[in-house]
């Protein structure tokens, strides 16, 4: 038997460090019930002390999920691990994961502290975290730039007190896959009590190396990752989960252990993570991107007709791709529509939900012949997201005409109440963007617009995504529809709608 490699998600918290990619509670909870199905080990829910709503997150993370460990960061400081603690509480399973910086130049510049007194607060911390848990993490904060003698001490005093995992991050991306995967061996080799605990890598993506140092890690002794859906984080990223995954199953005659991942579930991730954050997935990522499994070049094509192994290394259908991609039309029942969101990881909270997306399907198979996957994937996610939220379209009318403005007119509901107004510019889109914005007394930048198709043919539905500034904070909001002025106001108020939902928190690396 290969060993087991503990896959960590930390989609709902590095992945949500990235500007623009707040979750709300529901949606992370969303995100939590597809890891868990992926059967994900430890699920990082959020960073408990930032704010109330990441709180909340952690909470009804913990309290949704079974199978998963649910975890919270925490810096190395009491009110942080009580706080932590104190979200975790119902879960099945917890962990706690506490953190101090370690090189030379976190300790001077950013935290003003010796390192004595750095491994101090660090066996402090982690002593504190055991009253909640007997499942601690222990990450020295830029281990990738500490010194290696410093960090083999600070590591035998946290597994002395109490850490069960020793997670390496290399904060900046600044490593090279030789090169860490030296330090894990050499920090395994060298730190006495190192067979106490479980060493772990978490790498950012700054040089387009965090899946190789990963694998790296991997080979010298590292026997968890962290890693993102879609490789979501600050920056250019943290570890892609799909690739890692996909690599270590993939070349088992080079990795001697495997994870528990039911790969199957990795599409649905991947899009549920894209729709809820607005990040797009590139056409040509691997895994997961549109074209990973497409061949142009008739040579290749010929080749996989043939025998599919001549150009493919792994089976599109083992990560969720669906060979057969046209599944529903206007006749289809509710039980068939039921049974195949099922397949596809949707989980509906109630009857009432259920009974709202089919409608909501039937309208769509009204205006659109053939209903795939990916139209039903757009669907349910817009149906749990608009249950929650106070802003909503009730309808909107737009006049355009050459050579004449655009006149749109919007009725809104904000907090059940209706409310209506009209404006007139050059083009349509703006038009319904102003009417929107006079209806909501908060200043609001439009940063991106960007429109794409959900699947093929001119009926198919356009996907919007805007990025919107306020107060200096960044928010994505996307939507769906047939019509694509009716997409871009539904992803503008689902922009308004986090807006309104967000709260100030704070940011674990300062
Ligand atoms: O990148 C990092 O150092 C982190 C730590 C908090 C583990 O995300
Ligand atoms: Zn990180």
């Amino acid at each position: 038997m290969p060993d087991k490699l503990i896959i960590f998600d930390t989609t709902l918290r590095d992945g949500e460090q990235s500007p623009g990619a707040s979750m709300t509670k529901d949606e992370k909870v969303r995100i939590a019930k597809v890891l868990e199905k992926m059967r994900v080990d430890v699920i990082e829910a959020g960073f408990a002390i930032a704010s109330p709503g990441d709180f909340a997150a952690v909470q009804a993370v913990a309290n949704a999920v079974q199978d998963s460990t649910v975890c919270s960061l925490a810096r190395a400081l009491d009110k942080d691990i009580d706080r932590a603690g104190e979200a975790l509480k119902g879960a099945n399973s917890a962990r706690i994961h506490t953190f101090i910086a370690t090189s030379d130049i976190h300790m001077k510049m950013k935290l003003n502290m010796t390192p004595d007194q750095v491994v101090e607060q660090a066996v402090r911390a982690v002593k504190r975290a055991r009253k909640y848990t007997d499942n601690v993490e222990f990450s020295p904060e830029d281990a990738g730039r500490s010194d290696e003698d410093f960090l083999c001490r600070i590591i035998e005093a946290t597994i002395a007190a109490g850490a069960t995992t020793i997670n390496i991050p290399d904060t900046v991306g600044y490593n090279i896959p030789h090169q860490f995967g030296a330090t894990i061996k050499s920090l395994i080799e060298r730190v006495p009590n190192s067979d106490k605990a479980i060493f772990s890598a978490h790498c950012h993506n700054d040089l387009g190396l965090a899946v190789a140092n990963s694998l790296s890690a991997v080979l010298n002794g590292a026997r968890q990752v962290e890693c993102t859906i879609n490789g979501l984080g600050e920056r250019a990223g943290n570890t892609s989960l799909e690739e890692l995954v996909m690599a270590v199953r993939t070349r088992q005659d080079v990795f001697d252990c495997d994870t528990n991942i039911d790969t199957t579930h990795i599409l649905a991730a991947s899009r549920l993570v894209s729709s809820v954050t607005g990040f797009i997935v590139q056409p040509n990522k691997a895994i997961v991107g549109a074209n990973a499994f497409a061949h142009e070049a008739g040579i290749h094509q010929d080749g996989v007709l043939k025998h599919r192994e001549t150009y493919e290394i792994m089976r599109a259908e083992d990560v969720g791709w669906n060979t057969n991609k046209l599944v529903m039309g206007k006749h289809s029942g509710r039980n068939a529509f039921k049974v195949r969101l099922t397949e596809l990881g949707v989980e509906f909270d109630s009857e009432e939900s259920l009974n709202d997306a089919f409608r909501r399907f039937k309208e769509l198979a009204d205006k659109k012949h053939e209903i795939f996957d990916e139209d039903l994937q757009a669907l349910v996610s817009e149906t749990q997201t608009e249950a929650s939220e106070s802003i909503k379209l009730v309808s909107l009318k737009v006049c355009t005409e050459t050579g004449e403005e655009n006149t749109a007119t919007v009725v809104l509901s904000v907090d059940d109440k209706e409310q209506t107004a009209t404006a007139k510019t050059s083009g349509a889109v703006d038009a319904t963007f102003s009417a929107i914005s006079s209806l909501v007394d908060f200043e609001i930048n439009l940063q991106l617009y960007s429109v794409s198709n959900v699947t093929q043919g001119t009926d198919a539905l356009g996907e919007v995504n805007v990025r919107l500034e306020h107060n200096g904070r960044i928010i994505n909001g996307q939507g769906a529809d047939t019509d694509i002025i009716t997409a871009s106001a539904k992803a503008y108020i689902h922009g308004l709608n986090k807006i309104m939902a967000a709260t100030d928190r704070a940011h674990p690396q300062i």
